[in-house]
């Protein structure tokens, strides 16, 4: 069918398909410049950095696609005690970085009071937005974060296909997984939501990836995560020649990602989007930057301790890995003056047009 972007209707199923398998070069010029158009007139051309602490690599769950996964036994595990948080915190603050993201697996020996205490010195301390990523915690623990400070959370909901989420996202005994209504909750309770897919995982097909990207703006999410699977040896589905992959499936490839990119600018104009490290790992040399230019407005250095960030290995080879936390932060800086786009200024919160 013929895509048409100069329109305002909301996207439909048969559009965002025929976006995700097109093949003229010229469209998809077309749809680089429209994304780019659309970032810059919703939330301009700041990019917002928002520093990564990946507080702990213990996790309960068993995601077949996810490298710190329960199931893998050849992983030392970690967990950073209040300080060593704190001190990451303080240096965002210091390279001027609106945003701490505390992330983890989900990871129980994090308890509802320690986060709680953490959230509550970083708000007392420093001018940081706060952003947690720490999984399908319960809504007692969701509720203490919230009024201890924290102002965002981060729950991927990986595919919209509840088949295909039970097979890779499996759940813990006895408690049906259903981020559609934590993510609902976490709205309520005030928070801003992200959420977001992997492209090219194994059963994910093109009707399935565009069904996903709809989803996004049904759900008018406040920031979209999206990047490559990247296959993890130690995970079931590590090896990509396994026998559930079928010509319809969609490839985890650096150009399919800048199309789901792009077109989640078009369903949420607002939304925050980085620029992801999977992305960057694909190509090392210009991913970050092709991504800010096809849809992006966010990056997320890593700041978490080097011999931590080893071991935070969700996939093998993350991009992020040879760099210091300073070096990381300051070679982004020289990266975006180089392509005419300023740090943002302040914590970078969606704005929306009609509040
Ligand atoms: N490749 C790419 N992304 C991954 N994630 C987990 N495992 C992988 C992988 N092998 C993503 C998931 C998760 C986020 C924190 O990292 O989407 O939500």
């Amino acid at each position: 069918m013929e895509t048409s972007l100069s329109s305002n209707h909301p996207m439909r199923q048969a559009e965002v398909l025929g976006w995700l398998m097109e093949i003229r070069p010229q469209q998809m010029e077309a749809l680089w410049s429209r994304a780019d158009e659309v970032r810059q007139r919703h939330v301009g051309n700041a990019v917002h950095l928002r520093g990564l602490v990946e507080i702990s690599n213990h996790c309960v769950r068993s995601c077949g696609y996810c490298g710190i996964s329960h199931h893998n036994r050849h992983l030392p595990r970690y967990r950073m005690d209040a300080r060593e948080i704190l001190e990451c915190a303080r240096l965002a603050a210091e390279l001027e970085f609106g945003t701490v993201v505390l992330q983890a697996g989900e990871d129980y020996g994090l308890t509802r009071e320690f986060v709680t205490q953490v959230v509550r010195q970083i708000r007392a301390e420093t001018p940081l937005a706060i952003t947690l990523s720490l999984g399908e915690r319960p809504e007692e623990d969701l509720e203490s974060w919230r009024e201890a400070g924290a102002d965002r959370y981060l729950l991927r909901f990986e595919t919209s296909d509840p088949v295909l989420y039970e097979r890779i996202h499996p759940s813990l005994p006895g408690r049906k997984s259903d981020r559609f209504a934590l993510l609902a909750r976490l709205r309520e309770m005030g928070y801003e939501i992200g959420s977001g897919v992997m492209v090219g995982i194994p059963g994910q097909s093109y009707d399935g990836l565009a069904r996903d990207i709809l989803r996004f703006g049904q759900l008018d999410l406040d920031m979209i995560g999206v990047g490559p699977f990247i296959p993890h040896p130690d995970t079931p589905l590590g090896d990509l020649r396994s026998p559930e992959v079928e010509r319809d499936q969609v490839p985890a490839s650096e150009d399919m990602t800048y199309r789901v990119l792009a077109l989640a600018r078009l369903v949420c104009p607002e939304a925050n989007i980085p620029s992801t490290t999977a992305l960057a790992t694909l190509n090392r040399e210009t991913g970050r930057e092709l991504g800010l230019t096809r849809g992006a407005n966010v990056i997320m250095p890593n700041l978490t301790p080097a011999p931590y960030r080893a071991l935070y290995e969700i996939y093998p080879g993350k991009a992020c890995l040879s760099e210091t936390s300073d070096q990381d932060a300051q070679g982004i800086g020289g990266r975006l003056r180089a392509l005419g786009r300023p740090s943002g200024r302040g914590p970078g919160t969606r704005r929306r047009a009609h509040a």
